[in-house]
């Protein structure tokens, strides 16, 4: 039994009016540290749901979830976000990243999150020599200074992951990677993740509809109907 990254009996309900939808109806999966699985099925299923709940983005309705043997819920919601602050790195399918701000500057900000202003003087240097050396990594290093509206798809992507990186987190979360990138595109970032996956040997957790890219992972958890399937 693995208790790196658990969820065990998971049940998540949302109000909508006067009824309730349960989206997960009892979901348990254990993932080992350095794992990269995929987590595949219809849409509506409850992936991105089961994936906010694995990365203490939102909590579950009843069950827990267990990163490094600690119960989410020994957490109160200030250590629940330092812990996935520190740990945990997010890609999403719409990227997030902020308008107003370059890609040096997106791929900076959990630092900037993590350290708070008293500390940031002191670690700002540092911080901003590894954000230069992920976006050259990954192939923005012309890019930097450019803010999102002037990129493409595949490059806000590149820099939302190297936002995700940026911190050292142990389980970097991908919900839809590629979902909104043109075929060729979304090879390109397929080819990315994979490599980042090897040469980081972090555990990567990735929300698809994609075959090609579920293919990446060395296990597929197929959701359905808010359960496992199979
Ligand atoms: N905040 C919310 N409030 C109410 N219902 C929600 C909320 N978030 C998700 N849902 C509902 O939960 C169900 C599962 O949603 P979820 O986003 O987890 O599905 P998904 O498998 O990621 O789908 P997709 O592949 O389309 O992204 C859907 O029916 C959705 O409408
Ligand atoms: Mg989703």
């Amino acid at each position: 039994m693995s208790d790196f990254l658990a969820v065990r009996d998971v049940v998540k309900d949302y109000k909508s009016g006067d009824s309730m939808l349960r989206v997960l109806k009892g979901v348990s999966v254990e993932i080992a540290e350095g794992e990269i699985v995929s987590i595949v099925g219809p849409s509506g299923a409850g992936k991105s749901t089961l994936l906010h709940i694995m990365g203490f983005l939102d909590r579950p309705t009843s069950g827990e979830v267990v990163f490094r043997g600690e119960p989410l819920s020994r957490l109160d919601s200030s250590l629940q976000a330092v812990v996935r602050n520190a740990k945990f790195g997010f890609v999403f399918q719409l990227y997030h990243l902020l308008p107003e701000l370059n890609a040096f500057e997106n791929t900076l900000l959990p630092m900037m999150i993590r350290h708070g202003l008293g500390e940031w003087i002191v670690e700002r240097g540092p911080a901003r020599r590894r954000a230069r050396q992920i976006l050259d990594r990954i192939g923005m290093g012309p890019r930097a200074h450019h803010r999102p509206s002037q990129l493409s798809g595949g490059e806000r992507q590149r820099v939302a992951i190297a936002r995700a990186l940026i911190g050292d987190p142990e389980v970097v979360f991908c919900d839809e990677p590629t979902g909104n990138l043109d075929a060729a595109t979304s090879r390109e970032i397929q080819q990315l993740i994979l490599e980042l996956s090897q040469e980081t040997k972090k555990t990567f957790v990735i929300v698809t509809h994609d075959p090609s890219v579920a293919k990446i992972a060395q296990r597929q958890i197929r959701l359905v109907d808010g359960r496992i399937d199979g």
